[in-house]
């Protein structure tokens, strides 16, 4: 258990909120397991007709906690940890997920919005995929879907380049349904949660079933990026990225092939 994760229901929304500030509401395994629980219960639970995913603080969240994965690696002995198997989780939860990005984001803070049925975000939040400058790979099937999304010449901007974007560049480019003032983003997003929840269920169910992609292609990118991001977590390349993050260095590539 964990008490970075808080989950509270109201009318039909349940509200996920990343809370751990202090460390820049980087994640976890504790804290992914968390919120795939806070999913799979919804999702059974009838009283729950919406998600809602947000995060305490300025900060949406910086990603994967690096710490965490340097120490436990990708994978728990063999089975796939909850950093794994939560695109596989987002992926097949069936009620409508809303993302209400409150600040910066960075990897699965951009990736998961692929996979959140309507995205809005902060007129002050950022988005940025920075997996090659970890010596990583895009997670998930955030290599299919933002290419599919954006475009890929936009795509690569993030997922190879790992620039950054704002909340405007984020919406032009169709990541965002919408950017919002800061201190009104949780309030207007859990009204609109609010509206979907009084909703007939099985409708909306339907209709975001429909809207998907082809869930075979999507869970076979995650299996696949799965297995590579696990090698790469392995790796010595990036043992140097998280020993540069951890030391507040620049990281060296130079002596790699
Ligand atoms: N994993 C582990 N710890 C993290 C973290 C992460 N992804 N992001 C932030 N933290 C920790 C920092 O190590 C620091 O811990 P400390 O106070 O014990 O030293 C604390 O959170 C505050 O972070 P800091 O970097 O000082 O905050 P900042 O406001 O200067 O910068 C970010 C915020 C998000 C820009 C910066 O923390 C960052 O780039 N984080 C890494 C993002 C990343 O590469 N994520 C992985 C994607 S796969």
């Amino acid at each position: 258990m964990t008490d970075n994760v808080l989950v509270t229901d109201d009318a039909g929304v349940r509200l996920i909120t990343i809370a751990r500030p202090e460390k820049k509401n980087a994640l976890t395994q504790a804290m992914y397991a968390a919120i795939i629980e806070a999913l799979i219960q919804g999702d059974a639970d009838p009283l729950v007709r919406v998600f809602v995913i947000t995060a305490q603080g300025s900060i949406f969240t910086s990603g994967n906690d690096l710490a965490d994965f340097a120490v436990a690696g990708a994978r728990m002995e063999g089975a796939p940890s909850p950093a794994e198997r939560f695109p596989f989780v987002i992926t097949e939860t069936k009620k409508p997920i809303i993302a209400a990005v409150n600040g910066v984001a960075v990897g699965v803070g951009v990736t998961m919005l692929l996979q959140c049925d309507i995205a809005y975000a902060a007129d002050t939040a950022t988005f940025r995929t920075p997996f090659v400058d970890l010596a990583l790979v895009p997670e998930g099937a955030s290599s299919l879907l933002m290419p599919a999304a954006l475009g890929r010449a936009r795509a690569n901007t993030l997922l190879l380049l790992g620039e950054a974007w704002t909340a405007e560049q984020a919406f032009e480019a169709g990541l965002l349904a919408g950017v919002l003032p800061a201190d009104e983003l949780e309030e207007s997003v859990i009204a609109r949660a609010r509206v979907l929840a009084t909703k007939a269920p099985g409708a909306v169910r339907a209709t975001k079933a429909l809207i998907g992609a082809d869930n075979s292609i999507v869970i076979d990118r995650i299996r696949r990026a799965n297995g590579v991001f696990a090698e790469r977590i392995a790796s010595p390349e990036f043992a140097e990225a998280a020993a540069a993050f951890m030391t507040r260095r620049p990281a060296d590539f130079s002596d790699f092939s």
